[in-house]
C-alpha cells in the first residue's frame, strides 16, 4: 500500500515528491480508526466534518445495503427515484419553508458552484443581467474549484497562486471575532459590506459566506448578529444571500446550521459533507420557491448544470438514514457536552506558552497556535498517542463525531496536552 502510495498518489494539499507520512487505514468502527501499523486511534477530525456519527455504523451500512441491492445508481436526466424524493423532503422539512427547491450534486464546492451560477440565473431571470459578480468576506472558504477560489479569499488564503487566473470578485474584511463584535456601527466589515452593496448593487447577484464560522479560513468564530445585519443589508441592496453550510451543517456549531444562530433565512443554501455522515460524496445546493419560479418562468426555462452522478442513489439513501439517525437521539444535548468537555479540556492546555487563543463552538474546538505547526512532526506523536488530529497552518482544531464518549473526548484531549507539552 505504502509503496504505491509513494509511487502513483497525490493527496490533498500536498507534494508529488516531497511526501509527508500517510498512515494506512484497514477498518474504521465508531469513533476508532485502526492503521495498518496494529496502532489503533481516535479520530478527532470526523474526517474534514463529515463523520458526525462514527464509522461503519449498522443503521447506515444498512440503507446503503438495501440501496445497493435494489440499484446504485442511474441517471438523473429524465429519471427519478425514491432515495432522492425521499432526501429532498426530508431537506425541506429540516429547512426554512422559503427553501424549496433541492438540486443534488456531488462535492461541496460543486455545490457552491451551483449556488453562484442560479443567483446569476435568477438575475438573468430578472432582467438583470449586470449582477453578475459576488461580494464576500475575507478569510472565507468555499472550496477549491476555480469558482469558489474567486470567493474564497484569494490573498490570505491558500488560493493566492491562482489569484490572476480567477474572476474579480468584491471582498471585505471578515466578520469581527465573536468577542471583539458589539454592533453594526462599530464593525468595520458591515460598513464595508454596506458601503460596496450601496455603490455596486447593480453589478452584484449575491453575498456569500460560511454563517457564524469561518472555517478552512482560521477558525474564526463571529457573532450572530453580524448574519442578522448582513441579511439585512442584502434585502435593502436587492442582492441574494448565499450561505455556505457545508462544513457548519447538522448540527456541528450546537444548532442545526450556522445560521440558526440567527433566525436568518437565506436566499441559497449549501449542504455537503456530514449530509451523508462521512459515507459518500453528496451536496445540496437549496433555492427558494422565488429563486426556483423566476428562472423555470424565464427563457430559456431550464437551469444549465446536471453532474452525471447526481443524486446518486446510494448517497441520497445514506444521506436520509444519515439525518434521520441524528434526529433519532438528543444530538443537541450531545454536542452540548462535548462543548463543555473541549471548553475546559482546551482552557488547560492553552497554559502552555506556545498557545496563542483558544475557542470553542458546538462541537469545535480549536487551538491558535503563535507559529505555525510542523504538520508531520505533531501528528506522528499523535498517532504514537492514540489520536488522530490534522492540524492546518498555526491551528490545531478538534471535532470529533458526535457519538464520542466523554471518555474518550477526554482520553483525546488528555494525550493532546501530552504531546503539545512534548512538541513545545
Ligand atoms: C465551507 C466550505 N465550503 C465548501 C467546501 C468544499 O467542499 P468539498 O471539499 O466537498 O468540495 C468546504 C470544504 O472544506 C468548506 O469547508
Amino acid at each position: 500500500m505504502h509503496k504505491n502510495d509513494k509511487l502513483f498518489v497525490w493527496h490533498p494539499y500536498a507534494s508529488a515528491i516531497d511526501k509527508n507520512p500517510v498512515y494506512g487505514v484497514i477498518k474504521a468502527k465508531g469513533v476508532h480508526i485502526y492503521l495498518d501499523s496494529g496502532k489503533k486511534v481516535i479520530d478527532g477530525m470526523s474526517s474534514w466534518w463529515c463523520a458526525i456519527n462514527g464509522y461503519n455504523h449498522p443503521i447506515l451500512n444498512k440503507a446503503i445495503n438495501l440501496q445497493l441491492s435494489k440499484f446504485s445508481h442511474v441517471m438523473f436526466g429524465g429519471f427519478t427515484h425514491k432515495p432522492a424524493t425521499d432526501l429532498a423532503k426530508k431537506i425541506n422539512e429540516i429547512t426554512p419553508k422559503s427553501l424549496q427547491k433541492v438540486f443534488f450534486s456531488d462535492s461541496g464546492s460543486v455545490s457552491v458552484e451551483v449556488a453562484m451560477k442560479f443567483a446569476v440565473q435568477y438575475w438573468h431571470s430578472k432582467n438583470s443581467q449586470s449582477k453578475k459578480k459576488f461580494l464576500t468576506v475575507r478569510n472565507g472558504y468555499h472550496g477549491d474549484t476555480m469558482g469558489t477560489m474567486s470567493v474564497s479569499d484569494p490573498t490570505n488564503g491558500m488560493h493566492s497562486i491562482f489569484k490572476k487566473s480567477l474572476l474579480k470578485q468584491f471582498y471585505v474584511p471578515c466578520p469581527e471575532d465573536v468577542n471583539t463584535y458589539t454592533n453594526k456601527k462599530n464593525s468595520k466589515s458591515l460598513k464595508e459590506m454596506e458601503k460596496i452593496l450601496s455603490e455596486k448593487n447593480k453589478q452584484i447577484a449575491a453575498v456569500i459566506i460560511e454563517p457564524i464560522l469561518q472555517g478552512a479560513g482560521g477558525m474564526r468564530i463571529y457573532h450572530p448578529d453580524y448574519l442578522v445585519q448582513l441579511r439585512k443589508l442584502c434585502s435593502k441592496y436587492n442582492v441574494l444571500l448565499i450561505l455556505d453550510e457545508i462544513a457548519t451543517g447538522f448540527g456541528r456549531t450546537g444548532k442545526l446550521f450556522g445560521f440558526n444562530h440567527a433566525n436568518i433565512i437565506p436566499d441559497i443554501l449549501c449542504l455537503g459533507k456530514s449530509i451523508t455522515g462521512g459515507y459518500m460524496s453528496l451536496a445540496a445546493t437549496v433555492v427558494s420557491k422565488e429563486i426556483a419560479k423566476s428562472i423555470s418562468c424565464k427563457d430559456p426555462g431550464i437551469f444549465m448544470h446536471g453532474p452525471t452522478y447526481m443524486a446518486n442513489p446510494l448517497a441520497c439513501s445514506v444521506a436520509l438514514a444519515n439525518i434521520k439517525l441524528l434526529f433519532s437521539y438528543d444530538w443537541e444535548k450531545k454536542v452540548k457536552n462535548i462543548e463543555k468537555i473541549l471548553k475546559s479540556g482546551l482552557e488547560k492546555i492553552s497554559k502552555n506558552s506556545a498557545v496563542k487563543d483558544f475557542r470553542v463552538i458546538g462541537a469545535i474546538g480549536v487551538l491558535e497556535m503563535h507559529d505555525k505547526v510542523d504538520v508531520a512532526s505533531i501528528q506522528k506523536k499523535l498517532v504514537d498517542h492514540g489520536v488522530w488530529l490534522r492540524p492546518f497552518s498555526n491551528l490545531i482544531y478538534i471535532m470529533p463525531p458526535f457519538i464520542i464518549s466523554q471518555k474518550d473526548l477526554k482520553f483525546l484531549i488528555n494525550q493532546l496536552q501530552i504531546v503539545i507539552n512534548i512538541e513545545y
